[in-house]
């Protein structure tokens, strides 16, 4: 067998998956070998329109070439570099981050995940206040390390560590009481996402953001915003500074590498500086390689007008989804490219069917599934999804 797999039969990729995988996840019978901006192909040759960026990760789609050109030229240059030491690519990372966050988020912590970005706004929290309360939302996700997952809601993920996890209030979404009512002198942090992803795509009220800023001001805590899944694909870079919430630690992920894995915990001047030497680190995070992935990821999104093409392609999708006017649809939501469609019954076999008919869409509920296409869809791939799910309903 040769060293990559790719055109091998499905039964030999699946097998060894089988065989040497914990069964932690719920597969789905087609294996990805290759992809070319919006569309996937799996090893029969068979392609699909990627309407879900890998979970919101590939922002800029699949392969592309100037991204592609300059990892690749990175890759031949250098690709570690312990934090120890200054490096060039990792300078021009943290001047592209300011150029996306808002003035007051000055520092970046880098990491190489979601849930790494999260641990390390947890622990900043904590070492900063001195406290150990966190208080987060029901349906909220935020990873599944052990700090993340405190603040993760979903019993199914917390049940079997849940004697060993930082002390959480879960809160209604989109309740202002509820949070000011659990924001108090013992809270080292409140930690929301603006818009719920893995929860059903629900969006936060400017007023419940709000009253989250309001309260941790009143008690000392800190907002921790998580635009891990919501951060570059709503029209702006981040959704809390739009509604006119600034945190004090902004938290992103998954497109800010468009598919080189980076975290990004975004912290202000004053709580940067508050944090002792050693109290948190690590050797891959802020490696030339992902510091470069930022770099072509932000310039990109900018460059090519990507920012307004999501909220304006979002916008066509919703209205053309609402439009097809099929009973089985409930509710359909969202901002720019992060939708929500609610069916009245589960929607497995809709997901299967659609796979069926080539086109790739995520789960979040189990009436929920969800688009997080690639930032570079037109309307030519609106109308080819469309076209899908009105034959798939
Ligand atoms: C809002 C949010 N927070 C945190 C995470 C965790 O990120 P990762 O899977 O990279 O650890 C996710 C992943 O889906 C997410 O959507």
């Amino acid at each position: 067998m040769s060293r990559t797999i790719a055109t091998e039969p499905l039964e030999i990729i699946q097998g060894l998956e089988n065989e040497h995988q914990p069964p932690l996840y719920a597969k789905r019978d087609i294996a990805l070998v290759r992809g070319e901006g919006s569309y996937l192909f799996d090893s029969t040759g068979k392609r699909y329109l990627d309407a879900m960026s890998n979970y919101g990760i590939a922002g800029l789609g699949h392969a592309d070439p100037e991204y592609t050109a300059a990892m690749q030229d990175q890759l031949a240059r250098l690709t570690t570099c312990h934090q120890s030491f200054y490096n060039d690519q990792r300078a021009a990372a943290m001047a592209a981050l300011q150029s996306v966050m808002p003035a007051a988020l000055d520092r970046y912590f880098l990491s190489n995940s979601g849930t790494e970005a999260i641990e390390a706004a947890l622990k900043f929290a904590i070492a900063v206040t001195g406290r150990k309360k966190i208080v987060a939302a029901k349906r909220g996700y935020h990873g599944r390390t052990m700090g993340a997952l405190a603040a993760t809601a979903e019993p199914k993920y917390r049940e079997a560590f849940a004697s060993l996890l930082i002390e959480t209030v879960h809160v209604a979404y989109n309740d202002p009481e509820a949070i000011e009512g659990a924001i108090d002198g013992e809270t080292a942090a409140v930690i929301l996402e603006p818009i719920q992803g893995e929860g059903g795509i629900h969006m936060g009220t400017a007023e419940f953001l709000s009253a989250a800023r309001t309260a941790a001001t009143t008690h000392d805590a800190l907002l921790i915003a998580d635009e891990i899944q919501c951060g570059f694909r709503t029209g702006t870079p981040f959704v809390a500074p739009a509604m006119g919430t600034v945190p004090e630690i902004l938290v992103a992920a998954k497109a800010v590498g468009n598919g080189f894995p980076v975290g990004v915990t975004a912290l202000t001047s004053a709580i940067a500086e508050q944090l002792p030497a050693g109290v948190h680190g690590t050797t891959y995070g802020a490696n030339p390689l992902a510091a470069r992935a930022i770099i072509e990821s932000i310039h990109a999104y900018a460059s090519r007008g990507l920012y307004a093409q999501s909220a304006r392609i979002g916008e066509m999708l919703m209205a053309g989804i609402r439009d097809l006017g099929k009973s089985k649809i409930r509710d359909v939501r969202g901002r720019g490219l992060m939708i929500g469609v609610e069916l009245k019954e589960r929607v497995t076999p809709t997901i299967r069917a659609l796979q069926e008919a080539g086109v790739l869409v995520l789960p979040a509920t189990p009436v929920v599934f969800r688009l997080l296409p690639p930032l570079i869809w037109q309307e030519a791939q609106v109308r080819e999804f469309l076209a899908a799910l009105d034959t798939v309903l």
